[in-house]
């Protein structure tokens, strides 16, 4: 088991910069994922731990010793990819077996590994089948398989589950889950979806367009993004971003006007913006209230009711035009072209500036403590509106 450390680290394909300098510490033990969009540098970041790629500048460290001149093969990692990547004509023994023998392990240590591995995998009744005999799942199985037998310091994943389909995508996510238990390893895992980010992850990195945008743990990126990009990345439905202005500044709050006329007084700290600033109000919609409970609300009119059996998302359109979703129960009484005002809490709220940085809170966030235990009461759904 090993750190990995980033220092500057930079790569340019032929003139395109794709990586602008990342410093980040992926801690010995540690479940880290890095997620963004498209094209944002995560399997090219992947692939530089790995020694796949080579980087332009900075340096890349395992286990605390310097590995930029060290070959794949001599730096103790191991790596999953999406396509699985196994050698057809080869029986599922053989796939897991083969970067062994390779390296010359002695036959009994092979088979051990191997059938170690394949008992954790639960794929033992599989192992004389060849790789087109296997659902995409067991496949997963067997390129995770063979990662574990050849024992590296570190696992790299590059969007593993992403060629599964979703109810399989869920049940591997919790396989993995409780493999990371089991063989506690240093874990750095590439994923689009944020599901499996916010659930897998010891910390998250986000990156965009080749930076840092935000490294931490799920609860925190949740309750405490660094700045829209966040926001909006992480949660699901996205967080509602809507344009306001500054009325008031104190040392205690600041207060925007809403669209529809409204204000509303939220404790973060001012931090560079004044009165007539234009700024970006951040509401996810699970924290939408009841307008009889709110601090402020957003009258509009409901364009879309999406209902998902547990909790309804209503899509609602403000009068300037901007839409708002809120979560309500799933047997809320709502249906298109009903007017609705979205209640919205202060301490739940955010405020970024108009470049996109968040405003920051005087205190710690009561949501991101750790849950208390949950009592049978305190689970039972809550009472619809
Ligand atoms: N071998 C290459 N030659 C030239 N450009 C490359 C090469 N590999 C990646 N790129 C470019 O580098 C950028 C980052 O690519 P990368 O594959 O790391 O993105 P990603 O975040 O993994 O995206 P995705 O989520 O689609 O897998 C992209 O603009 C891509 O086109
Ligand atoms: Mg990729």
């Amino acid at each position: 088991m090993a750190a990995v450390e980033l220092r500057g680290v930079r790569k340019a394909f032929g003139r395109t910069a794709v990586i602008h300098g990342i410093d980040l510490e992926i801690r010995d033990n540690e479940f880290m994922v890095f997620v963004g969009p498209s094209g944002c540098g995560k399997s090219t970041l992947l692939r530089l731990i790995a020694g796949l790629e080579d980087a332009d500048g900075g340096d890349i460290l395992i286990g605390g010793a310097e590995v930029n001149d060290v070959p794949p093969a001599g730096r103790g990692i191991a790596m999953v990819f999406q396509s699985y990547a196994l050698y057809p004509h080869m029986s599922v023994y053989e796939n897991m077996a083969f970067g062994l023998t390779l390296a010359r392990t002695a036959r009994h240590t092979v088979e051990d590994r191997v059938r170690a591995a394949a008992r954790t995998l639960r794929i033992e009744d599989l192992l004389h089948r060849k790789p087109r005999e296997l659902s995409g799942g067991q496949r997963q199985r067997v390129a995770i398989g063979r990662a574990i037998v050849r024992e590296p310091r570190v696992f790299l994943f590059d969007e593993p589950l992403s060629n599964l389909d979703a109810a399989l995508r869920v049940a591997m996510r919790i396989e993995i889950a409780e493999l990371r238990r089991q063989i506690g390893a240093t874990m750095v895992y590439v994923t689009h979806d944020q599901v499996e980010a916010m659930t897998l992850a010891d910390r998250i990195a986000v990156l965009n367009a080749g930076r840092l945008e935000q490294v931490g743990t799920p609860m925190d990126l949740y309750h405490h993004p660094a700045n829209t990009f966040v926001a909006g990345f992480l949660g699901s439905p996205r967080m509602n971003l809507l344009a306001a202005t500054v009325t008031d500044v104190n040392g205690a709050a600041v207060t925007a006007a809403l669209p529809g006329g409204g204000r509303v007084r939220i404790p973060v700290i001012a931090d560079g913006v004044s009165a007539g600033d234009g700024v970006t109000l951040g509401v996810r919609p699970q924290h939408t209230v009841p307008a009889g409970d709110a601090d402020a609300v957003l009258p509009g009119t409901v364009f879309v009711v999406e209902r998902l059996g547990a909790e309804t998302f209503c899509h609602v359109r403000l009068a300037d035009g901007q839409a708002v979703v809120t979560q309500a129960a799933g047997d809320v009484r709502v249906a298109a072209g009903d007017p609705l005002a979205v209640g919205i809490a202060a301490d739940t709220a955010h405020l970024f500036t108009g470049d996109g940085r968040a405003l920051p809170r005087h205190r710690r966030h009561p949501l991101a403590e750790p849950p208390a235990p949950v009592t049978p009461a305190a689970a039972a759904p809550p009472p619809s509106r």
